[in-house]
């Protein structure tokens, strides 16, 4: 058994180092510390260390997959940046602290954001010719951008947003949850997969368990958005409701909401067996993600 908490504060503490020395060290100035405030201002980085964690469980033994675990985590921050703007979400609070807006302004947060995007995928780029890491890095950059693109993330942003005032079925609400939030968190598992060299086999195990993982994440922000507060999660609770977003425990109930996430928690442990290797800390994570508090 290993200990969870020790292994994400060990992971934490590397992903806060490797992300930091890639922060740009030229150019306006406002621009990086805009960076550098979010990437900083204390996230859970479950995406990167669900990559690190992947890569672990295969049994690859190389540091050249922080550089695809920080690129997840940019990318990351840079949706939650665009997501508080006031044009989408308006919300004055992330991770503790003032939204990027908020302190820099709209368009500096805007930029800030393509900022960190842009670096994600220049960081992925140099990880590719070091250490004949070429096909790895082009596939892991197809899966990346497929996730984060039109079809993955963006579009689930574009559907949360017209989706407010309305209301989804499960279904429909599903669909926009897997792109929203599951595309890129199952980017995290598979891109830590393909770091790893995992067999296809492998591979096919780890997408189903992250897509389980996906959904049960959203479905806790949704419930955590409902029935937390401000200062235990470091982001405005309520905020669905005000901006009548059809959230899980809107459409199913928070009671029913609840027993859906840990069904899917249940059902990714289940699977994961597949992998025919040692899965306590894939398991433990899932168990962390579902039962977390912020
Ligand atoms: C919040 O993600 C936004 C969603 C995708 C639902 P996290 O809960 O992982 O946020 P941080 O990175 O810990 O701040
Ligand atoms: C955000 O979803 C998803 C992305 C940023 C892609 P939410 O709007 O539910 O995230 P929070 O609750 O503000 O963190
Ligand atoms: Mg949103
Ligand atoms: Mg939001
Ligand atoms: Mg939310």
């Amino acid at each position: 058994m290993i200990d969870i908490d020790q292994y994400l504060k060990e992971k934490q503490a590397i992903v806060n180092q490797v992300i930091k020395s890639y922060l740009p060290q030229s150019g306006p100035p406002v621009i990086r510390e805009a960076m550098c405030y979010s990437l900083e201002a204390g996230g859970k980085r479950l995406r990167p260390i669900l990559t690190l964690a992947v890569a672990d469980t295969i049994g690859f033994e190389n540091n050249s997959v922080l550089d695809v675990a920080c690129a997840i985590e940019m990318i990351h921050t840079y949706s939650l940046i665009h997501d508080d703007l006031p044009a989408m979400d308006d919300s004055d609070l992330r991770r503790g602290k003032p939204s990027c807006h908020r302190v820099y302004g709209d368009a500096m947060a805007i930029l800030a954001g393509d900022g960190l995007l842009t670096l994600a995928f220049e960081v992925l780029a140099r990880f590719g010719y070091r250490e004949n890491n070429a096909d790895k890095a082009l596939r892991i950059t197809a899966e990346l951008a497929a996730a984060s693109g039109v079809n993955g993330m963006i579009g689930g942003q574009v559907l949360d947003l017209e989706a407010e005032g309305n209301k989804l079925t499960l279904s429909e609400l599903n669909d926009l949850s897997a792109r929203k939030t599951g595309a890129l968190l199952k980017a995290s598992v598979l891109c830590g997969g393909i770091a790893a060299d995992a067999s296809s086999e492998q591979l096919e195990v780890l997408d189903v368990y992250a897509t389980k993982l996906g959904t049960a994440f959203q479905i806790v922000d949704d419930l955590l958005d409902w029935e937390s507060t401000a200062e235990d999660l470091g982001k405005p609770t309520g905020a669905d409701q005000i901006r009548y977003k059809p959230t899980y425990p809107s459409v199913l109930g928070p009671e029913k909401a609840r027993e859906y996430a840990e069904m899917l928690y249940e059902q990714a442990v289940v699977s994961i067996e597949g992998l025919n290797r040692s899965t306590n800390i894939l398991e433990e994570l899932a168990k962390r993600l579902i039962f977390r508090k912020k």
